[in-house]
């Protein structure tokens, strides 16, 4: 055990844009151990770092920034989002519409007439904001966009922190009410693939049925529900809201499900933002007599 224990230094050496500092461990007189600090490094992509850092955040610039331009020109197109019994995730639930999945029918008389309308641009802002504010995506997004910094220990482009204590970061705190809109959209999505198994029958009718549509829309729901129940604001409801874990059984087993989920949160985050485009991909190129979907049962 270590005792008497006294900090000696600092000794500090310079190097082009770092600072390194030693301080000395004593015990009881005697010499222990030095403790390397290197300070922040100063200018912009300045780093001691020896690995292709930049290749995660060039990486998740460019699957952002495609999926970000896709979802936006797929939201617009206001076709080709329905085949058989399967609907776009990017336009579930249709609320209006030229749809039989509308809810309340065709598009709205109050929808501005400069604006194009798409069911589409009703709903994806909800999930769109649940994970701009997820605390995965920012912690990615910071770095791939605004190199915030580029990567860990990485000088950035700016000598002033402020953190997420100021506006407009402050307003990523919303991310924990848009959970309970994510969780709704899972219940959506989900019951969107229990519609997916009921093909038109050619008389007037339904019958039950499996086609690889209905695969693909499971497998992304499952994706989806696990990168929403694995969120750290989710977690934090899930352990009984409070700075210690619920003593309550049934909480106390929430958090530890949540907890497995969010140990691969950033797996999911990922599959499922591919399953959710691929999903829409596969609705899309279906109705535009492309691919064809093959019916398993
Ligand atoms: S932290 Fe990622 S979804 Fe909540």
């Amino acid at each position: 055990m270590w005792r008497c224990v006294h900090l000696y230094g600092p000794t500090v050496e310079r190097t082009p844009g770092f600072v390194i500092v030693n301080w000395f461990i004593y015990s009881k007189g005697a010499f222990m151990q030095v403790i390397r600090l290197t300070a922040a490094p100063h200018g912009f992509g300045e780093t001691v770092r020896r690995d292709n850092w930049w290749t995660t955040p060039l990486l998740v610039f460019v699957v952002f920034s495609s999926f970000i331009v896709y979802a936006t020109w797929a939201a617009f197109q206001n076709a080709h989002y329905e085949y058989g019994p399967y609907l776009s995730p990017f336009y579930a639930p249709v609320l209006w519409g030229d749809s039989a999945h509308a809810w309340f029918g065709p598009q709205p008389t109050w929808w501005p007439a400069l604006l194009p309308f798409s069911p589409a641009l009703l709903i994806l802002p909800f999930p769109g904001l649940f994970r701009f504010t997820c605390y995965y995506y920012r912690g990615a997004y910071y770095k791939a966009f605004w190199a915030d910094p580029p990567a860990c220990s990485v000088g950035e482009p700016r000598k002033r922190y402020l953190g997420e204590n100021s506006f407009p970061l402050i307003l990523q705190n919303v991310h924990r009410y848009f959970f309970y809109i994510a969780c709704i959209f899972v219940v959506l999505l989900s019951y969107d693939v229990w519609l997916a198994l009921w093909f038109p029958d050619g008389a007037g009718g339904t019958e039950f049925g499996i086609g690889v549509g209905t695969l693909v829309l499971l497998v992304n729901v499952v994706l989806i529900a696990s990168y929403t129940f694995g969120c750290h604001s989710g977690r934090h409801i899930f352990g009984g809201r409070n700075d210690e874990v619920s003593k309550s059984p049934l909480l106390s087993a929430c958090y530890d499900c949540t907890s497995s989920l969010n140990r691969r949160h950033m797996l999911f985050a990922w599959c499922s933002l591919f399953s959710v485009a691929f999903a829409d991909i596969y609705v899309r190129l279906c109705s535009m007599g492309i691919w064809s979907d093959w019916r398993i049962l």
